[in-house]
């Protein structure tokens, strides 16, 4: 009974609050201020999904839990530090990652074409031809297999054999050469380097120099800098993130540039000071052929002594698994958000040559020149909360917000209908807006001619369009759906009211 009586009054007194669209003009004292209402069409990109990084925390927070059950070599770390102590090398350790990998790439390593020494390997055209197969091989290796690109760079060699001779073909020759292996953008920047290196006169000697070329990356100037010159510095490939990062049982997102940050620098702890381009290329091995994404041969790695992934995982009662690491990134799940879309039909009738014409025109508004969709037209349109998507919360709140047109809808217009169209579900990226789509037909008092220029200087700019340029204008394909959906709604009713008569009169006899 409560519940009946207490229902009774809301819905009353809702009906009563309804702002009057007609006929009596809007109180100007109510005219809001924007901001609010006009944070639907803003909002849609720029909120931080909350979800995502929950569940982030919540996984690293999960793994730090767990492993200080593991024995560790002790290291000073300052109080304030926010990354866990788990996630750096102890000395004693990077020293016995460092021997593991040296000895097991000294036995183990592949026997590839661009891993044969040149002459003494001291004279500067050796090391230069060393660099130049490196960078050929390196970048050929980036989204190809080894098994592939064996073929492809020895005829790359034989056909170019230097930097020199290779800055001296044509885009169409390296193509060719390049065709089967994919992603061209590759061989294009070999030769644009290549032409680079050739103007200097000089092969750059240090991963600083390197980074300079065109096409060379963070990543291939390691590699070079590291193998052919022997410099110490890390380098950092999928099979390297991976190897780390369960070296270390680092669980936060490896795609979050501040993870890829950490894991260079624990590559740049290991890097030897002796013989950098070995332990980079070990690094690279280990994740190749033994700690594969899938299924990791831990029972034959040099380095399962040192692997915290492995000591997580062999825990009594552990559910961790090597595999967990670097942790899968959590797909965000779509948030749901909630709008009123009014679509307004004006139609104008006058007469020409004697004959009766109605021309449909329909009320668009601009949205922001930032952000989403800047710049494109759509209906009105106001983000609702979902507790308030009845029919007259949303008429309520689309009231509201058609006060800021600051257009007289009750002295210029006379309200015909006003009707519930249905919902459409349109998919954003990290969005799923459900709209609720309401017909608002209007005729006009006075035409629309002396409206024309009103929508300009309005905080929400907005205009009315003929119907036969509606499919011209630049609306959002939501909006363009919306469309499609009245005018279908409208055709139905249009057939449905030439039989309401009868439909009618049979009720009222019965
Ligand atoms: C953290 O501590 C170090 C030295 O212990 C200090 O230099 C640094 O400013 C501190 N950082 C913050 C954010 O407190
Ligand atoms: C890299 O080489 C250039 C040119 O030889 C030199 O000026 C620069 O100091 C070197 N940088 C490093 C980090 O060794
Ligand atoms: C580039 O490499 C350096 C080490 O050589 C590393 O510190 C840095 O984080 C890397 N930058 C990116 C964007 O990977
Ligand atoms: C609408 O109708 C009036 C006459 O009732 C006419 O003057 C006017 O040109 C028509 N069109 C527009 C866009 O107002
Ligand atoms: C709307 O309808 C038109 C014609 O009926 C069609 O070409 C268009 O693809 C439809 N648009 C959407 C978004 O459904
Ligand atoms: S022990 Fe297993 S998980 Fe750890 S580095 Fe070796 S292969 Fe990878």
């Amino acid at each position: 009974m409560m519940s009946f009586v207490s229902f009774l009054v809301v819905s009353i007194s809702g009906t009563l609050e309804i702002p009057p669209l007609f006929p009596p003009s809007f109180p100007s004292s109510k005219l809001l201020t924007t901001r609010q209402t006009l944070s639907p069409s803003i909002s849609m990109d720029t909120k931080p999904n909350p979800q995502t990084s929950t569940q982030l925390r919540r996984s690293t927070r999960l793994t730090s839990k767990r492993i200080p059950t593991i024995t560790r070599p002790s290291q000073p770390v300052p109080k304030n530090k926010t990354r866990d102590i788990e996630d750096c090398f102890s000395q004693d350790e990077a020293d016995s990652v460092r021997a593991a990998l040296l000895r097991w790439y000294d036995i183990n390593q592949r026997e590839l074409p661009w891993r044969r020494k040149h002459g003494c390997g001291c004279a500067g055209d050796a090391k230069e031809r060393r660099a130049y197969e490196v960078w050929v091989s390196e970048v050929m290796l980036q989204q190809t297999r080894v098994a592939t690109v064996v073929a492809y760079y020895n005829r790359w060699m034989q056909r170019w054999p230097t930097v020199h001779c290779l800055a001296t073909a044509s885009q169409e020759e390296v193509n060719e050469m390049w065709s089967g292996l994919g992603y061209y953008r590759r061989a294009r920047y070999l030769l644009e380097g290549a032409k680079s290196i050739a103007k200097e006169g000089r092969f750059p000697r240090n991963a600083t120099e390197l980074r300079g070329v065109p096409g060379i990356g963070n990543y291939t100037a390691g590699a070079v800098a590291s193998i052919a010159f022997n410099e110490a510095v890390p380098v950092v490939d999928g099979n390297v993130l991976r190897v780390i990062s369960r070296l270390n049982a680092i669980s936060s997102n490896p795609k979050d540039s501040s993870t890829v940050k950490h894991i260079w620098d624990l590559a740049g702890q290991l890097v030897d000071k002796s013989r950098p381009g070995d332990l980079n290329q070990a690094l690279m091995e280990l994740g190749a052929t033994i700690c594969m994404p899938k299924n990791p041969n831990c029972i034959n790695c040099p380095v399962s002594d040192q692997c915290r992934a492995l000591s997580l995982s062999r825990l009594e009662t552990s559910t961790i698994k090597v595999t967990d690491f670097p942790p899968k990134v959590i797909k965000s799940k779509q948030r749901l958000e909630f709008a009123a879309v009014c679509v307004i039909l004006v139609q104008n009738d006058s007469c020409e040559n004697q004959k009766h014409v109605t021309e449909n025109f329909y009320l668009l508004v601009k949205r922001p020149e930032k952000g989403l969709l800047a710049g494109l037209w759509e209906f009105p349109m106001v983000l609702v909360a979902e507790r308030r998507t009845d029919m007259e919360s949303r008429r309520k709140e689309m009231d509201e917000y058609l006060k800021n047109l600051k257009l007289d809808f009750g002295e210029e217009f006379n309200l015909v209908s006003r009707e519930e169209v249905g919902e459409y579900l349109h998919i954003f990226s990290h969005i799923r807006l459900r709209m609720h789509v309401e017909l608002m037909l209007l005729t006009t008092k006075g035409g629309l001619n002396q409206l024309e220029n009103q929508g300009q200087d309005c905080q929400v700019v907005w205009k009315f369009v003929h119907d036969s340029t509606m499919e011209s204008t630049g609306l959002t394909s939501g909006i363009r759906k919306v469309y499609n959906m009245t005018q279908e709604f409208r055709s139905k009713q249009m057939s449905t009211n030439t039989q309401e008569p009868k439909s009618k009169l049979k009720r009222m006899r019965s």
